[in-house]
């Protein structure tokens, strides 16, 4: 694998080395000196055009649990305020020497687009709605390390999935694992065309409520206009939410996931955010581990030991 872009045509066999050397990088991460030399040497470039907590940290953290050396770059105190443009930064990253770049924009196609222009691998950490295949990976890690396998789960991916990459790239790893997948939302927050997508569709929460083994919860993107979807938030919440009374209407091995930045009181209870039946943190320590993964698989020898 050159690049890291899509989980669309991602095989299970490719998936699941991913989530293989993503365990055995969990285990590095919990050693007194969590550090490995595997990519000594190498530089790690992260690109974020719009803004991140934890993808950009955990890209930068993998790298140096890898003892890989990090460029991090922030456009809003860069040459972009003077009008340089994605190629020409993309460009100027590797001419100091970027041996792989971590790129997120709010535009479809901008990570396809770097990977056409530099010589060097580049992962997709999210472009516009389109895809976000280390969220995917990271999710599944942390589904199969809590159930042992996704075979036979049933997930529920909640909210506006019409302007979620979360989504996007999420109801294709895990049906590619073999869960059943149910994206749960009005008609307003779904996309016009999912022709081809392994999903069933629900439009009322409380019908497929009890019959979840996973409820993965979407917060509304605003600023890709999710909150023209629904005619007030209280409605939203009303119809959407993961309250507290539906909560406790889920079976009882049932988890909760959410990929973060929560909004609480919103897609998720304050009390539910905070109950040990979340997975919403494991998912952000798998993420480190997940893309150690990645990293490893990008710029060591493919088929090498950690
Ligand atoms: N899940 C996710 O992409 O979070 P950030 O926007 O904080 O990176």
């Amino acid at each position: 694998m050159r690049h890291l872009l899509t989980i669309e045509g991602m095989s299970r066999e490719e998936l699941e080395d991913f989530l293989d050397l993503a365990d055995e990088f969990l285990e590095v991460l919990d050693r007194p000196i969590p550090k490995v030399p595997t990519l000594r040497g190498a530089t790690v470039a992260t690109m974020f055009f719009e803004p991140s907590t934890r993808t950009r940290l955990s890209f930068e953290r993998a790298a140096r649990a890898l003892s890989a050396d990090v460029l991090t770059f922030a456009p809003a105190t860069s040459s972009v305020t003077k009008g340089e443009s994605l190629k020409d930064t993309a460009l100027t990253l590797r001419a100091m020497g970027a041996d792989l770049m971590v790129v997120r924009h709010s535009a479809t196609g901008a990570a396809h687009r770097v990977a056409q222009w530099v010589d060097v691998p580049v992962v997709n950490a999210g472009d516009g709605a389109h895809q976000h295949p280390t969220q995917a990976i990271l999710d599944s890690l942390t589904l199969r390390r809590h159930f042992g396998k996704l075979d036979g789960l049933h997930v529920g991916i909640v909210g506006d999935i019409r302007h979620s990459r979360v989504a996007r790239s999420g109801l294709q790893a895990f049906s590619t694992l073999g869960a059943r997948v149910t994206l749960i939302a009005p008609p307003t927050l779904l996309p016009l065309d999912m022709t081809g997508w392994p999903v069933e569709v629900a439009h009322d929460f409380d019908d497929v409520l009890a019959d979840l083994d996973v409820v993965y919860l979407l917060r509304i993107q605003q600023e890709r206009g999710g909150a023209t979807g629904f005619t007030s938030l209280p409605e939203y919440v009303r119809r959407f939410g993961l309250d507290d009374a539906r909560f406790a209407r889920l079976r009882p091995e049932a988890v909760v996931m959410h990929p973060g930045p929560m909004n609480r009181g919103v897609e998720i209870s304050p009390h539910v955010a905070d109950s040990s039946r979340t997975l919403i943190l494991d998912q952000v320590r798998n993420g480190v581990a997940a893309r150690m993964a990645v990293l490893f698989r990008l710029l060591a020898s493919p088929g090498e030991g950690t």
